[in-house]
């Protein structure tokens, strides 16, 4: 669930967008409500906008700084690699997915119900999108962040990408990971 201005309440989904702004604003110390914020929901997407950008920032580094050509072990291989220890090591699950419709590797494309509306959003202009599910052992946060053309050098690789227009998702990250 997105809501303009950055204020997302997980009671803005039950409540809608202004009867939450309201219960929210209005709310005291210790009061209970529809509007009342969800911190473990919020704690979590903080987390997720934290290691979007620690992934992001590493391999647009690697790519720079070693990737000269196109037979050069690819940054995006080494993030794979780096996501499958992550979720071995059970911190949290973390996908590099193809949005351009040509991917490199036909594994990395949407392929539940959640990727697959992701996608969608992301295809339609979207950067962000998240959803809560609940699971037998508790709540679980999805979400999934564009990944743009950031470097000339992608396209050594990705020839397909030359065609996307500036700040357009090819790719994205769907992240999954529990609340607590
Ligand atoms: C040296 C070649 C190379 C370069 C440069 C490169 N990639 Fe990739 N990319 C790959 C390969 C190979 C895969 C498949 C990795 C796998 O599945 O193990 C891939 C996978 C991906 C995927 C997942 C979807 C798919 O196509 O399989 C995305 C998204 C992606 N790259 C984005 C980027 C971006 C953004 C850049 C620039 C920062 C970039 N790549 C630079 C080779 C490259």
């Amino acid at each position: 669930m997105r809501v303009p201005g950055g204020i997302r309440t997980f009671g803005a989904v039950l409540a809608g967008w202004m009867v939450a702004v309201s219960c929210w604003a209005a709310e005291g110390p210790g009061q209970e409500g529809a509007g009342k914020t969800d911190r473990p929901l919020e704690r979590t997407r903080k987390t997720v906008r934290m290691l979007d950008d620690v992934y992001k920032t590493a391999v647009v580094l690697i790519t720079d700084k070693y990737v000269q050509d196109e037979n050069d072990f690819p940054a995006g291989s080494a993030a794979i690699a780096l996501f499958k220890a992550i979720k071995e090591k059970n911190w949290h699950e973390v996908k590099l997915l193809d949005v351009s419709g040509e991917p490199y590797n036909d594994e990395n494309v949407a392929k539940d119900e959640f990727e697959k509306a992701a996608l969608q959003k992301l295809k339609s202009g979207e950067t962000y999108f998240d959803r809560v599910e609940n699971r037998n052992d508790g709540r679980y946060l999805r979400a999934a962040t564009a990944i743009p053309v950031v470097l000339e050098k992608c396209t050594l690789c990705h020839e397909h990408y030359k065609q996307a227009k500036p700040g357009q998702a090819i790719g994205m990250l769907s992240y999954t990971l529990k609340i607590e």
